[in-house]
């Protein structure tokens, strides 16, 4: 495993990441301990959670993901860097979601209480919200920075000039500056290439990007003429499935992805482990949060940490998906 400096903090992380998204749905609390017992084994240090995970539109699973890994970390708090997230809907009332000084203050105990820990190392707003002011958000977030409560404060899901407008602010009114982005990104999906990292590279921000394997598509098990019944593409993860299938089920993409698997089987390597090596490979992304609803899908995607990716092939990857910069392709 490499580590690497997270931004501009004291705080070193393991390059990977892993992400809990599916643990209390797709995965169930045997197997997620499993999957975090396997990259702890491997070096991963640092774990991705958020308090509306595994939900979705259900609001009777929500938590669950913080409550397995609470769980986990029971005796070995101290050795993992714990990220978790708030924003998203958490309950019916209008104001349990978003970026209130009311919502994150009581969203904050809920995690803390769930995760069963005084304290997380980074807090991240999950979505921008416009509808609450960036100031009251920034000082809310200080405020429970300066409680002990998270140590770090990040962001996830921002345009660059809503981040660029967040820090500006934090800094005029001397609060708790943001550390962190949590974007999207992967071989399908590289508009975040145009503003937000030239951002955080400028203003020394770690970048963390999930969905590196564009929700399992880039594994290349998909066929587009073949819908499936399970997975990350289907019904199985409610409303989910739908969201990811607007996204990324489209002729160019599969047709992209039989590309990249004629590279992958050229220089015989999985193409999971050089879609996450090729993200690895850019020099402003700090670390993957991999993603994987059973333990054995993490040998290909724990391998790239050690792998170091030829110029030549990654030069072939960025041009073979160059026109997922752009924004047309956006979904
Ligand atoms: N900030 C945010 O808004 C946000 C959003 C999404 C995720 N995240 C975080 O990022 C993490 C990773 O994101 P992601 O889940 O979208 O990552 P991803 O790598 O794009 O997709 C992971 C999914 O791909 C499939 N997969 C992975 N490895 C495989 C293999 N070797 N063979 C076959 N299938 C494989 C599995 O789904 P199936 O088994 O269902 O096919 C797995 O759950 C999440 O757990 C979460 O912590 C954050």
């Amino acid at each position: 495993m490499q580590y690497r400096k997270f931004g501009r903090t004291g705080l070193t992380v393991s390059r990977l990441i892993i992400g809990t998204g599916t643990f209390g749905k797709q995965t169930d609390e045997a197997e997620s301990f499993r999957m975090l017992d396997r990259v702890a084994d491997a070096g991963v240090n640092i774990i991705d959670t958020a308090d509306i995970y595994p939900g979705g539109a259900d609001l009777t699973e929500v938590g669950r993901a913080e409550e397995f890994t609470g769980r986990w970390l029971k005796g070995k708090r101290g050795n993992f860097i714990v990220g978790t997230k708030a924003g998203f809907p958490m309950g019916p009332l209008q104001w349990d979601r978003g970026t209130s000084r009311k919502h994150l203050m009581d969203a904050i105990d809920a995690s803390l209480k769930r995760l069963d820990t005084d304290y997380v190392d980074l807090y991240q707003v999950h979505t921008d919200d416009t509808e609450t002011p960036l100031e009251e958000t920034a000082e809310a977030l200080d405020a429970i920075v300066r409680s002990g409560k998270a140590r770090y404060i990040g962001v996830s899901n921002f345009l660059a000039y809503r981040l660029a407008r967040a820090i500006g602010r934090q800094d005029t009114l001397r609060l708790a500056r943001y550390a962190s982005a949590q974007p999207r990104y992967n071989l399908l999906f590289r508009e975040i290439e145009r503003d937000l990292l030239p951002l955080a590279q400028e203003e020394n921000l770690a970048v963390i990007p999930f969905n590196p394997l564009a929700g399992g598509l880039l594994t290349g098990k998909y066929r587009q003429s073949q819908s499936p019944d399970k997975g990350r593409f289907s019904a199985e993860v409610g409303s989910f499935g739908a969201m990811y299938k607007a996204r990324y089920w489209h002729e160019r993409e599969f047709d992209t992805i039989t590309r990249l698997g004629a590279i992958a089987e050229e220089i015989g390597e999985p193409l999971p482990k050089l879609a996450v090596a090729w993200i690895l490979a850019n020099p402003a992304v700090t670390s993957v949060i991999l993603g994987a609803s059973r333990t054995e899908q993490l040998a290909d995607t724990l391998a790239a940490a050690d792998y170091g990716l030829d110029p030549e092939v990654k030069a072939k990857l960025d041009e073979l998906t160059v026109d997922y910069r752009r924004g047309d392709a956006g979904r």
